[in-house]
Order: structure tokens, then C-alpha cells, then sequence
């Protein structure tokens, strides 16, 4: 355990990180007006604790991304261990925890997912699958297949390619968009933008709706489909039923390909090992991140059926990309102990159990505070859905500032949770207990209670 830092120590490091750091989504000016950035030096379990020694429930595990939970010094050993034996060396030759780590992703995805081109991050990996998916229409004779379909408000990474699926906001000053970006309905059956009054009629019509776009476009310019199973973006958004099988259905009948982002989903995040197991979905590109080494070293992966993987056979036919430190030997042994302790702890399960419980508690929210919405997710991936007009739902999708003081609201009760103005997600370690959900829920009533 860090002690907490004298005071200072804290000063000179506050002053340091608002002088050279450019943290994510911050404005150091603002920052420094907040007293400089929160300096987290430890944590265990769910909790962490900042540089003064106060200790945080981080309702949000990262980025929805340490599902081990802090501080398991298995995995630090094993990073030790090959560290030790081996530091690194490049894709071309291999090594074996990196052997090891693909030949059990093979088991463990559903269907026919077997080929793992390993990367560091999650926007890398879904770049990853863009480049698949186009080559292999290429290579099967289909060049002019080069659209991407994604959702509306779905994020699938921040790299100059995939910040512009889901077309989200705020990327006006990163223009041009690449050419061929499609944009299909959420299927959210809390606010159906087609107009669908039930989860079965939401799902129905955006599915229909993924067919009508493909049409529109014509079929031979689309390659691919990306889509998250369960939507992490906008507090965890789980279609209805119809929308996977239909949406398979379709792709199959139009030749494009399907990448199911479990970047967040994946690991035991929803409670199955990976979302598309809800619906028995078996996508032909999943990437993967986040949960893959609960976020102990940066790891991620593009996952291509063999029916996909073997377009690329034959030397004049290779998928032509290489990553310096993708594969790299040390995150490979760190997943491979991830993982190991996520089947033994029996983490996947607990995310279903608990999640189930979280779930019923945000219930009650739903029934004390108007502005709920709606509440939604699966295993420990969830959201609320905040509506500026009680009456009618409305929800203008605007800046209302009430996220930012419910951030405050849920800080004084030490817990961290970045909630937007529309919606809250949530998606804690998945070693957390039915108190730490009461604490959370409990916090989050007091808070909206006050606001
Ligand atoms: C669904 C989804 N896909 C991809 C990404 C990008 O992953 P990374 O931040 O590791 O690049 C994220 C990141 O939050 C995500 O939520």
C-alpha cells in the first residue's frame, strides 16, 4: 500500500501535471481551477486511493476496462516472471505466452472466431477490423466494397479512422471524414428514433432499417457492419431480442461482413464471457480489449473467422499491417493471468449476480427521481437514462451541465463516476459486492435527491 504523499510532494506533482500533461477530454486550465488533477497511487479491489490518502470506489472500473479488479499481484508476477525470461520481441517470430494466449481465445470465443491478429488498444484493433473487412472483399473480387456501417451515438475509438463511426459530436475540427461512413439508428428501446413503442418494435425497425441503408447504398459498396452487441456509449443500450438474429440475417443475405465490438462487452463484462453470447451471435470480425488484461498493460485484438482468416492464405495474399508492440510477450502473459483468475474467481458469474441486483436497485431510482428515465444493461454494464422533461421523456441530447454536478454530487460521497448530461454507464471491477452496489445506489439516490 502508497502512503499518501506529503503535501509537498502533491504540490510539486499537481503543479507538474498541469504544467506538461494533456490529460484525456481536460483542459489544464480548467483543471488547475479544480485545485489540479485528482492523483490516484493505489488500489485494490474496486477501490482506489488518491495522493491525500482518500480512497474511491471507481463505479466505472477505468474505463469499464479493469473487470480483475485492482491490485491482483498474481498478474504482477507473472508480468515479473517474463519479464525476466523475455522482455519482447517482434511479431515475424513469436513467443509463447503469446501462443498460449491465442490458442486459449480460441476456445473461448464463440463459433468459429480462431484467428487473434494481437494490438495495443481497442481504437487499433476496430482500425484492425476495418482493414480485414476491406481487404477481404478485395481479395475475394468485391473492390468496391468499402462503406462502414455504425450506429448513431455508438463510440468505437478516438484514432483518425474510427472516431468517425457513430458519427459522434465534437469532430468537426478533425474534418474530412473518410469517405464511406454509414450511419444506421440505435436500436434504444428507451427512446426508439424510429419510433418503436416496444423493445420488439425498436429492434424490428432498426434492424430493418441496417437492410434498407444497405439497399439504399447497394449492397456491393458496403463492406462491413460494426456494431457493439450491447452499447456501452449513452448507459449501456441492449436491443430487443429480434435486433442480433435479424441484423445476422441480413448481413448474411447481403455479403457484409459483421464486426462485433466487444472492446467494453467482452470478459465478463455483461455476464457471458462475451455479449454476443446473449443472442448465440457469432459475428466474422469481434474486436477485443479492455477486459482481455483488465486494463494491467495495454492489450487488444482483432478476431477473424477462419471462413474470414483464410482469404489472407498464400504470400501474395497477406493482410499487409505490422504493429511494434502488438503481440508483445509481457501483455500476453498478463492476459493469459487475467483471464486465468476470471475463470477461477468465477468473475463472469459474479457480473451476472450482482449485475442483476445493481439492476433492481437502480430500479428504485427510476421510482424516487423524474428525471430517471429509464434504467437499463446486463451484467455489470449499466446506464440511466437522465431526461430533461419528465412529462415527456424529452431528452434533447444537449448540454445541461447536470452530469458535471452529478460528478461533484457522487465525488463527495467517494465515488468516482464521470456521469454525462443524457445518460450515466456503469461498469465496475466485476469482483464487486451487493454493498459496495448499495453504497453506489445509495450515493446516487442522495445525489440526484439533492440536485
Ligand atoms: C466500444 C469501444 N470500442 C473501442 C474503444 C477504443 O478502445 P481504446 O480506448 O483502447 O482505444 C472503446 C473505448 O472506450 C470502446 O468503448
Amino acid at each position: 500500500m502508497v502512503s499518501a504523499y506529503d503535501a509537498n510532494e502533491q504540490s510539486s506533482l499537481k503543479a507538474a501535471a498541469l504544467e506538461n500533461l494533456w490529460m484525456h477530454n481536460t483542459d489544464w486550465t480548467q483543471t488547475a481551477e479544480e485545485g489540479g488533477p485528482t492523483i490516484i497511487v493505489s488500489g485494490q479491489g474496486a477501490r482506489v486511493t488518491d495522493s491525500e490518502g482518500r480512497t474511491w470506489l471507481d463505479v466505472h472500473g477505468g474505463y469499464a476496462s479493469v473487470n480483475a479488479g485492482y491490485g491482483r499481484s498474481e498478474i504482477a508476477d507473472a508480468m515479473l516472471a517474463q519479464m525476466q525470461a523475455l522482455t519482447y520481441f517482434p511479431q515475424g517470430t513469436t513467443t509463447e505466452p503469446l501462443i498460449r494466449l491465442v490458442e486459449k481465445l480460441g476456445t473461448m470465443l464463440p463459433g468459429d472466431l480462431e484467428r487473434v491478429w494481437p494490438v495495443t488498444g481497442g481504437s487499433e484493433a476496430n482500425e484492425t477490423s476495418i482493414k480485414i473487412a476491406r481487404a477481404y472483399h478485395k481479395k475475394r473480387g468485391e473492390p468496391g466494397r468499402y462503406k462502414v456501417i455504425s450506429r448513431k451515438g455508438s463510440y468505437h475509438g478516438a484514432t483518425a479512422g474510427v472516431m468517425w463511426l457513430g458519427g459522434g459530436k465534437g469532430l468537426s475540427d478533425y474534418e474530412p471524414a473518410p469517405a464511406g461512413m454509414v450511419y444506421a439508428p440505435q436500436p434504444n428501446p428507451s427512446r426508439c428514433e424510429l419510433g418503436g413503442a416496444t423493445p420488439t418494435e425498436c429492434a424490428s425497425r432498426c434492424a430493418q432499417a441496417v437492410e434498407d441503408l444497405i439497399l439504399f447504398h447497394g449492397p456491393k459498396t458496403v463492406a462491413a457492419l460494426i456494431a457493439e452487441p450491447i452499447t456501452s456509449a449513452g448507459g449501456a443500450i441492449v436491443p430487443g431480442d429480434e435486433y442480433w438474429p435479424m441484423v445476422r440475417d441480413i448481413c448474411d443475405r447481403h455479403g457484409v461482413l459483421l464486426i462485433a465490438d466487444e472492446v467494453v462487452c467482452g470478459f465478463g463484462r455483461t455476464g457471458k464471457m462475451f455479449a454476443s453470447e446473449h443472442w448465440d451471435l457469432v459475428p466474422d470480425l469481434m474486436t477485443i480489449g479492455k477486459g482481455l488484461t483488465s486494463s494491467y498493460l495495454p492489450m487488444a485484438a482483432s478476431v477473424a473467422t477462419t471462413r474470414v482468416a483464410d482469404v489472407f492464405t498464400g504470400q501474395d495474399n497477406i493482410f499487409r499491417q505490422a504493429l511494434t508492440f502488438g503481440g508483445h510477450p509481457v501483455t500476453a502473459a498478463v492476459a493469459l493471468k487475467n483471464i486465468e483468475i476470471i475463470e477461477r474467481d468465477g468473475l463472469v458469474e459474479n457480473s451476472a449476480k450482482v449485475g442483476e441486483y445493481f439492476l433492481s436497485r437502480l430500479h428504485e431510482l427510476k421510482e424516487r427521481h423524474d428525471v430517471v428515465g429509464d434504467v437499463r444493461g446486463k451484467g455489470l454494464l449499466l446506464g440511466i437514462d437522465l431526461v430533461a422533461d419528465a412529462e415527456t421523456g424529452g431528452n434533447e441530447d444537449k448540454s445541461t451541465g447536470f452530469g458535471k454536478r452529478l460528478t461533484a454530487k457522487l465525488r463527495e460521497q467517494g465515488l468516482l463516476l464521470k456521469c454525462g448530461d443524457n445518460a450515466v454507464s456503469m461498469g465496475p471491477p466485476l469482483c464487486i459486492t451487493r454493498q459496495d452496489v448499495d453504497e453506489i445506489v445509495d450515493g446516487l439516490d442522495r445525489a440526484l435527491g439533492e440536485l
